[in-house]
């Protein structure tokens, strides 16, 4: 290569490698006609639904890898029915999302934490999980690790699920479509608490999510640039392009999955008649 197209890879790299972004002022309010708020200058955010419409915003960076965390503190009391999603999402048919989602339920019990990873349009991933603390009375954090390698959803700083690129099985994983940060908080009595037997009391109406402290280390895709992940890195400043769990990390993430996960596709023998997933029964 010529060094004159070294240097200017090199430019584009640095284009690519994102500052650390750290407040909502990079974010849009997008539907919820005044029912979502940015305050304190950009520092907090709130979303709210009332028995008229939720609300929701949206980064109006798209990211290709990064690692994203946000502080969430959820809708308190009795909260069945309303549905706190938070996730990554590329557009058009074939999108890739990176899910959590938040289930409310009746007061005094569970949360369920729902997450999913969709690529080229497929998801049917999903993992669910109860929490270890309750999610309405202090903010915590939730974070995505997204690399080429793999894809790390994990609570206060603990894995509570990793998803690995197993192309070489013959398995999309996300790592071509740049993706937005989306929330939004919205009603879905009809299946979300104990499969739509529980109704939104919506005499508890408004119900407000909160959401602080977010902070992207991630790729800012900018229009024109090609894949994040075909270049290399120079390595300071992005050690989360090439993370991976330690054995600490693993052992916690087992922790969490034996004592705190409810739903696991990769289990289900029976929504699976035909075998499960191939990416559930190979190990990479
Ligand atoms: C609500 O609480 C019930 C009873 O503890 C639990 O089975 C369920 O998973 C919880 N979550 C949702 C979203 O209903």
């Amino acid at each position: 290569m010529a060094s004159s197209s070294i240097v200017l890879l090199f430019l584009f790299i640095a284009t690519l490698i994102a500052t650390s972004t750290a407040n909502f002022n990079d974010f849009t309010i997008t539907w919820g006609d005044g029912r979502g708020k940015v305050l304190s200058n950009g520092d907090d955010l709130t979303l709210s639904l009332d028995k008229a419409s939720g609300s929701g915003f949206q980064s109006d960076n798209e990211y290709l890898f990064g690692t994203i965390d946000m502080q969430l503190k959820l809708v308190p009391g009795n909260s069945a029915g309303t549905v706190t999603a938070y996730y990554l999402s590329s557009t058009g048919n074939t999108h890739d999302e990176i899910d959590f989602e938040f289930l409310g339920n009746v007061s005094g019990q569970p949360y369920t934490l729902h997450t999913n990873v969709f690529a080229q349009g497929k998801g049917n991933r999903e993992k669910q999980f109860h929490l270890w603390f309750d999610p309405t009375k202090d903010f915590h954090t939730y974070s995505i690790l997204w690399n080429p390698q793999r894809i790390v959803f994990s609570v206060d700083g603990i894995p509570i699920r990793e998803h690995k690129n197993m192309e070489s099985k013959g398995i999309p994983f996300p790592k071509n479509q740049p993706m937005r940060i989306y929330s939004s908080l919205w009603n879905a009595d009809d299946w979300a608490t104990q499969g739509g037997r529980v109704k939104t009391d919506w005499a508890q109406a408004p119900f407000t999510a909160s959401y602080r402290n977010f902070n992207a280390d991630a790729c800012v895709w900018t229009s024109g640039s090609s894949s994040c992940g075909s270049v290399s890195f120079p390595a300071s400043g992005s050690d989360w392009l090439t993370q991976e769990l330690d054995s600490a990390s693993l052992e916690r993430m087992k922790w969490v999955q034996k004592n705190y996960m409810v739903y696991n596709y990769c289990a289900d023998v029976q929504r699976f008649p035909q075998g499960l997933p191939t990416e559930c029964t190979t190990s990479s």
